[in-house]
């Protein structure tokens, strides 16, 4: 009997789910409590602050991509130089994405405006869903397996700050955050120091009276584009996999600094560049240099009346660390991240070991004690989603049609292990880098299993097997040393599609402006 699959969510991880899912032959249905494709990329124009839970998106209206088009396309389904730049903003995205649902037939299996409101284990090994439509009617169903593809950042995570209560201004979450225009004239704060509080501070400081970027680490802020190009084509493949961890660094941040020269010292961190979540932001610094910005490096100790009390932890002396003093704001707006796992249609404790923040998910997809149970899209890369987002779907639907192995609870509980050793030696100790990961080995390890990693050997190896060696030097080099372009997981083992990755890829490098024939005939054929 064909296996059945509930897939929740039809943003980026959703769709690949639901591609590869029903490629692999399964009959799969795909979730989605809104009306329509995109996921979290679907602008939500009107939210009640009041209810932040009812909304899912947090992309504000000026949200521009902080991966590149090149990176950033699904392995089999490049984005037209033509038609998307090299960044861009939400409603391309969404655009792309619905162009990707109709090339691969997928809306039929999508069941918009229904949300899934339980999902139970069976003892045979399924799992009964049980959702709601529109007609607020409940239906339950039973399925073998269910992919959790719901997202990550629709659960704001405020911190509780003393005195809040007496705060007389306006507190929100980055969540909520739309527009700057209701900021205007304003004294504002902003509370943390990733993309989104970099964003928004850029967004709000040219039409507010101050605004103050609070930051208890400080960090890395990088431009978009570096000599003319996309930044990641500065951490190519080679350099992401051969290249000590160390000397990388030092490489990133020379260069770092011919570019844009060194970070002012409120906001120089004590850990290494990209050792955190990376922050893309072209006109930040040019922004905290003319005094737009203002960086207060210290942590939130209270609220009064009418502002924000800060402990000082500059260790440049600015204000002597340990000084406290009061920020004047009428808007306080924390961009303070997310609760990654609120997921109230699982049973509890699925995720984290039982009152910890740990994460116990092997591979970030399997849960240690569920079976038939997968994740799709909770982790926090270095690096572009959907590339990821396909991997972890070609490999669980690998898993599931028997091709690969299922894990073992051991193997699952020393590959957890493994993958905590690895962040500890590689990023920033906190939560918010309990499931982040390089993108280019974690898309690599998922894809080993099935041959389709393009290790250096494999394509070599093309150069002599596959009957044009000229072809094939020049797609050892462009996946080696070019721009990482997400084709490169096309080319070998299960799933490949070799000539369209091939053609992809050796475009990409060659920073054509157009798709090139070959891709468009090849596309047109599927
Ligand atoms: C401002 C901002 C900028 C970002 N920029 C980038 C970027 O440049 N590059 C990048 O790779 N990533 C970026 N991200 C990360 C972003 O989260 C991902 O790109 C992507 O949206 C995640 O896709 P997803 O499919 O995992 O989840 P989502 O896009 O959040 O989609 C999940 C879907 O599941 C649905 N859903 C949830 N629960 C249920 C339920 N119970 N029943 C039915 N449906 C349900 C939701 O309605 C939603 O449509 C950004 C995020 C933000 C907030
Ligand atoms: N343009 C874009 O593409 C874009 C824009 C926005 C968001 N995003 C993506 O969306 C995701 C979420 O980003 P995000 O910026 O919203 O969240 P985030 O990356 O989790 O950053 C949260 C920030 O808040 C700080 N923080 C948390 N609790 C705090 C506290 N109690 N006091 C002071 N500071 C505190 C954290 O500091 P510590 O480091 O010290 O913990 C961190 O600087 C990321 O994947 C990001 O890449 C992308």
């Amino acid at each position: 009997m064909t296996q059945r699959v509930a897939i929740i969510g039809a943003g980026i991880c959703g769709l690949a789910s639901l591609k590869e899912t029903l490629a692999e032959g399964f009959d799969a249905v795909c979730f989605e409590a809104r009306d329509g494709l995109g996921g979290a990329w679907a602008y939500q124009a009107a939210v009640d602050p009041d209810a932040p839970s009812f909304t899912t998106s947090s992309i504000y209206l000026g949200t521009m991509m902080n991966s590149c088009r090149d990176t950033s396309a699904f392995s089999d389904f490049p984005f037209d130089p033509a038609r998307y730049p090299d960044y861009f903003g939400h409603r391309l995205l969404v655009q792309y994405l619905c162009e990707y649902a109709a090339h691969f037939k997928l809306e039929k299996h999508v069941r918009l405006q229904t949300r899934v409101v339980s999902c139970t284990p069976q003892e045979d090994g399924g799992w009964v869903v049980v959702s709601k439509g529109v007609d607020g009617n409940e239906v339950s169903e039973t399925y073998s397996s269910v992919i959790v593809a719901g997202g990550h950042l629709s659960t704001p995570r405020l911190p509780t700050v003393e005195g809040s209560e007496v705060f007389t201004g306006e507190m929100l979450h980055s969540h909520v955050y739309r527009t700057p225009a209701p900021y205007e004239g304003k004294r504002v704060a902003i509370v943390g120091f990733g993309s989104s509080a970099v964003d928004i501070a850029c967004e709000i400081a040219p039409h507010a009276q101050s605004l103050h970027l609070v930051t208890r680490r400080g960090g890395w802020v990088l431009p978009r584009f570096v000599l003319g190009k996309p930044a990641e084509a500065f951490d190519n493949r080679a350099t992401q996999l051969w290249v000590p961890a160390g000397f990388s660094q030092w490489l990133q941040t020379k260069l770092l600094d011919f570019v844009q020269g060194p970070s002012p010292p409120e906001m120089k961190p004590d850990h290494k560049i990209l050792e955190q979540n990376p922050t893309l932001r072209g006109d930040f610094l040019e922004k905290v240099m003319t005094g737009l910005i203002k960086i207060e490096r210290g942590d939130v100790v209270r609220m009064t009346k009418g502002g924000l009390v800060i402990k000082s932890t500059d260790k440049n002396k600015k204000k002597d660390a340990g000084t406290e003093y009061d920020l004047g704001v009428d808007v306080v707006i924390f961009a303070t991240g997310y609760d990654m796992f609120d997921l109230p249609y699982l049973p509890p404790n699925v995720v984290h070991p039982e009152g910890s923040d740990a994460i116990d998910l092997y591979r970030l997809i399997h849960p240690l004690h569920h079976r038939n149970l997968f994740f799709h899209g909770y982790m926090e890369l270095h690096g572009p989603l959907p590339p990821a987002a396909e991997a972890q779907a070609r490999y669980t639907s690998a898993i599931l049609s028997g091709k690969l192995p299922y894990p073992t609870n051991n193997e699952m509980l020393k590959g957890i292990q493994k993958l905590r050793a690895y962040q500890k030696r590689h990023f920033v100790h906190s939560d918010r880098h309990n499931a982040t990961h390089h993108q280019i080995p974690y898309v690599d390890e998922l894809l080993e299993a099935l041959g389709a990693a393009p290790t250096f050997p494999r394509l070599l190896g093309q150069i002599f097997s596959s009957g044009h060696p000229l072809r094939a030097i020049s797609v050892l080099n462009a996946v080696w040393f070019g721009i990482p372009s997400s084709a490169m997981w096309r080319l070998v083992g299960y799933g490949a599609k070799a000539d369209l990755a091939s053609a992809t890829v050796i475009r990409t490098a060659g920073e054509k402006p157009t798709l090139s024939d070959k891709e468009v005939v090849l596309l047109s054929k599927e």
